[in-house]
């Protein structure tokens, strides 16, 4: 009896053994890949294309866009190639952070449109095989909000919809002192006096912009019920706005500690990524899993170890995805840009992330400058083709596959808060408005944006020569590499297969896809600012073979007259500067 428990025993324990070698095994040939059963998810299967709608295409030439607008430059995001078509906030708003600050999130402002113009959007990017992901604004409502005006009035529920506090003490002019140091995202005190109130209410940004109270049950609903609301009318999912932010420490007296080397620094312990916040993201990953397939993606900028936790684990889901930061973070400017930090930036979302999910690469948003103003025009193409190329989903924002620069904004035209209080001598440090100009479709009126002759932001004045018409004709160009990079993502190699770095170095960056059965692709990259001839064989981690085949290269190449198809020679490639080629390599 007890033998044949032992033996019971043991062959458990052996199967189990075999199990855990076979899932071991499995997931280290492939652990960056989500095993669905069913196959791929849509956001698996190619990008995200971020819409800024006050500035893709405005329909009714009151210099603002629209969803019409929208609608009407559906065919673009279809050629693309992108699969999902996330939108920034298209809510009524008094626009102080437009349309970050909500004031009905079950409404469209009427600077976009009607209900009904966003359903012939949704129609009509869905008719065209495209997804559509609401942006979703939950931290924080605009101060005109009707919940705001009812909690600052005491009105029920509503009481305590908001952080509310007192006030820590009376100054001798009788001016009321906040409850702790907590500082705004946008500078200064987190903390706004109300005098209806005679309480302090929390902002993480603008005082346009009260933190709503994740603490009380009724908030938890109403922001469940605008979820459940959108996902009925038919949305792909949503991209959560500023989430790392949700909840505060319960304690409002506690100070958050100042930074040993800077004083001006808080480590920001109790108004980040309290525990609470996970547990609300939890139930909005239960909530939209209820439906068909549908997208959580989630802002967080944070250490890495931080923005790891926004994925849950296996067995409690969080996000499908945090956004990928460290590419914009690490390659901030040119000087910063080297083959071992791309090669470094790459490996650290890899390595960090946990078993059996699912990355992704953003390289621009309407938060930060232009690739090209960043990084350099010659690199567009190359850095599109490294996010498009990589295992996961690459984010793009709009203007940069067509290479958009940073538009010079005066401050008397300057727009974005952020800007604003920085004042004349400072706001080009802050302002957002150089990468929020209005996207740039042809070189005649207005850019083909609007039939206006004002638009909110100055339009860039090198649409001219920058613009989708033109590198639509043209032979080579930011878009068509664009597009014909996405056709070749298609490949089950690049879907399926794995990322290894054979080379890589100060001024060179290469990665290699392979898959069992499937052609292999080398990618290589000379971020150096001069033209090089490179030998990817001095100093590779593994052999590479003497030759390739040309697939594509970036549209600013010297070799533009090297077709695909002809033979490049690894010990000696010549690329110009910042210039990307995708290589075939031979089957052995
Ligand atoms: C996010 C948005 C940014 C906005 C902020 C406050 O960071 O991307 O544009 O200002 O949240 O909502
Ligand atoms: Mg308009
Ligand atoms: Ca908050």
């Amino acid at each position: 009896m007890q033998r044949s428990y032992m033996f019971a025993g043991a062959f458990v324990v052996l199967f189990v053994g075999i199990i855990v070698i076979v899932v071991v095994c499995v997931s280290s040939m492939n652990g960056w890949k989500e095993h669905n059963a069913d196959g791929p998810k849509f956001w698996e299967q190619g990008g995200v294309y971020q819409v800024y709608p006050r500035s893709f295409g405005d329909s009714d030439g009151d210099g603002t866009g629209d969803l019409m607008g929208v609608v009407a430059h559906s065919d673009h995001l279809k050629d693309l190639g992108v699969v999902t078509v996330w939108l920034s906030p298209i809510f009524k708003s008094p626009m102080k952070d437009f349309g970050y600050d909500i004031s009905n999130y079950m409404a469209i402002d009427p600077i976009f449109g009607t209900m009904d113009d966003f359903e012939r959007l949704v129609a009509s990017l869905h008719r065209n095989g495209l997804k559509v992901v609401l942006d979703f604004v939950p931290n924080h409502s605009s101060n005109l909000h009707e919940w705001f005006t009812k909690s600052e009035a005491r009105e029920g529920n509503y009481t305590d919809y908001y952080v509310w506090a007192e006030a820590k003490d009376y100054d001798k002019n009788n001016t009321p002192i906040p409850p702790n140091n907590w500082m705004s995202e946008f500078g200064g005190s987190a903390w706004e006096w109300s005098g209806i109130r005679g309480q302090f209410y929390y902002h993480q940004f603008l005082a346009e912009q009260p933190d709503l109270n994740y603490r009380n049950e009724h908030v938890k609903e109403e922001m469940k019920n605008v979820l459940r609301f959108w996902l009925d009318k038919g949305v792909d999912g949503f991209r959560v706005d500023a989430v790392k932010y949700l909840v505060e420490a319960q304690d409002l007296n506690l100070d958050e500690p100042t930074d040993s080397d800077n004083p001006e620094l808080l480590h920001h312990i109790f108004t980040t990524n309290q525990p609470e916040t996970f547990q609300i993201l939890r139930e909005w990953r239960e909530l939209v899993d209820k439906y068909h397939e549908k997208v959580l993606m989630v802002e967080v900028y944070s250490e890495v170890e931080d923005v790891m936790k926004y994925y849950g684990n296996q067995s409690v889901p969080l996000a499908h995805f945090p956004f990928n930061f460290f590419m914009l973070e690490a390659l901030n400017n040119r000087s910063t840009l080297n083959g071992y930090a791309l090669k470094d930036t790459i490996s650290l979302w890899l390595d960090y992330m946990p078993e059996g999910k699912w990355p992704n690469w953003v390289l621009g948003n309407h938060d930060n400058g232009r690739v090209a103003s960043r990084l350099g025009k010659d690199m567009v193409d190359a850095l599109n083709m490294v996010v498009l190329l990589l295992p996961g989903t690459p984010v793009t924002y709009n203007g940069e596959e067509i290479g958009m620069e940073n538009t010079f904004i005066s401050w008397e035209d300057t727009r974005d808060p952020e800007g604003c209080r920085w004042g004349p001598d400072h706001y080009q440090e802050h302002s957002r408005d150089p990468e929020r100009t209005p996207m740039q479709w042809n070189d005649g009126h207005m850019a083909g944006f609007t039939n206006g002759n004002n638009t909110w932001l100055p339009i860039n004045a090198n649409y001219q020569e920058i613009n989708v018409a033109a590198q639509k004709n043209a032979t080579h160009s930011h878009l068509k590499f664009y597009q014909h990079v996405t056709e070749i993502r298609q490949e089950e190699t690049f879907k399926k297969g794995k990322v290894t770095f054979p080379t890589y170095d100060d001024s060179t960056f290469s990665f290699i896809r392979s898959l069992e059965g499937h052609p292999s692709y080398l990618a290589v990259v000379n971020v150096a600012t001069v033209n090089r001839t490179v030998n990817l064989h001095l100093g590779a981690n593994f052999q590479l073979p003497d030759k390739a085949e040309m697939v594509i290269h970036s549209s600013t190449s010297v070799a533009k007259e090297t077709p695909s198809g002809s033979t490049v020679f690894l010990d000696s490639l010549t690329l110009v500067a910042g210039e990307g080629v995708l290589l075939k390599l031979p089957e052995d």
